[in-house]
């Protein structure tokens, strides 16, 4: 989705073919062998987990790839993607997989795990990658290629760009909260406090949490009505 809608909302080429190749090629190298770094902590051959674990540090290069040629194709072009939200989205979930992925690669090591494992903080990267970038990612196609396909512009520019913000900050705020909670969760176990006693330190982020989830959720609500209005409403209601 990121390498049709970029180009097309820059009215540039994509920076480089190459590049394209290389990562979807080290993608399929790379990637099919990192699925082990979710059972770091259970009985499997040491030669897997090790696999994984290079092979999730590796991840850097097919994710590099793609996000050095979408941002060079961008670059310079960052007016053209602020003006239409379809790309906005997109753009936006290209820099969350940055994160979800750097982020990806550290949780991978052994160290860093025996904190992360099995806590909030598993549930906050999980988070930065499935809403963060894949669905900013999805949101952006739906926005960029809705009115293309039915022939009528968008409902409401501005319920979009609502949601955006809805959707951005909630989710950035989700991370930072389950991040800390996963962070408290952490420490406390490797140090031998029991799971419930730990719980009552991180009730204010799960209230928090709440609030946020709720938020993204009304979001989600205004999103599905202005593409219901967009598809079903009168050609050229457009504000
Ligand atoms: C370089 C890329 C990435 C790496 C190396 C990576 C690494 C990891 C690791 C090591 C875990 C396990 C953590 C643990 O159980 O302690 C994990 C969990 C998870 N990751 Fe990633 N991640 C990457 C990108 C992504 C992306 C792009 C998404 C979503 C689109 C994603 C979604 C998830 C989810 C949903 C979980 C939680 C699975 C569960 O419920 O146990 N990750 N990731
Ligand atoms: C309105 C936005 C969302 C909210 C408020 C939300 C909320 C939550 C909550 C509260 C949990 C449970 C965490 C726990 O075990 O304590 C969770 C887990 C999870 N959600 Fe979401 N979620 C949202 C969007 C999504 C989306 C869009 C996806 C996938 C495309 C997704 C995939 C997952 C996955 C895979 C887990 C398990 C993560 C893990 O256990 O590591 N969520 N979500």
């Amino acid at each position: 989705m990121a390498y049709y809608v970029i180009p097309r909302a820059c009215r540039a080429p994509l920076y480089s073919h190459t590049l394209s190749l290389l990562g979807f090629w080290a993608l399929i190298v790379v990637y099919t062998h990192i699925g082990t770094h979710h059972l770091l902590q259970v009985p499997v051959p040491t030669w897997l987990k090790v696999v994984a674990i290079v092979d999730s540090v590796a991840m850097v290069i097919p994710v590099m790839a793609f996000l050095i040629n979408i941002w060079y194709t961008a670059k310079g072009r960052l007016g053209e993607i602020h003006a239409d939200i379809g790309a906005k989205f997109v753009f936006t979930g290209t820099i969350m997989y940055f994160f979800v992925s750097i982020q990806g690669s550290l949780m991978a090591l052994p160290d860093v795990q025996r904190v992360t494992h099995f806590n909030n903080w598993v549930v906050a990267h999980a988070h930065i990658g499935v809403l963060g970038f894949a669905g900013m990612i999805a949101l952006g196609g739906l926005y960029y290629t809705i009115p293309k396909i039915s022939g009528k512009p968008l409902f409401s520019r501005f319920l979009a760009d609502f949601q955006y913000w809805m959707v951005l900050i909630g989710m950035v705020g989700f991370t930072v909260v389950l991040t800390i909670a996963g962070l408290i969760q952490g420490n406390a176990w490797l140090n031998g406090e029991t799971v419930y006693r730990v719980l009552p330190e991180i009730h204010v982020y799960y209230v928090v949490r709440a609030g946020l989830g709720l938020m993204i959720f009304s979001s989600a609500v205004l999103g599905f009505y202005n593409i219901v209005r967009s598809l079903f409403g009168k050609a050229g209601a457009s504000s």
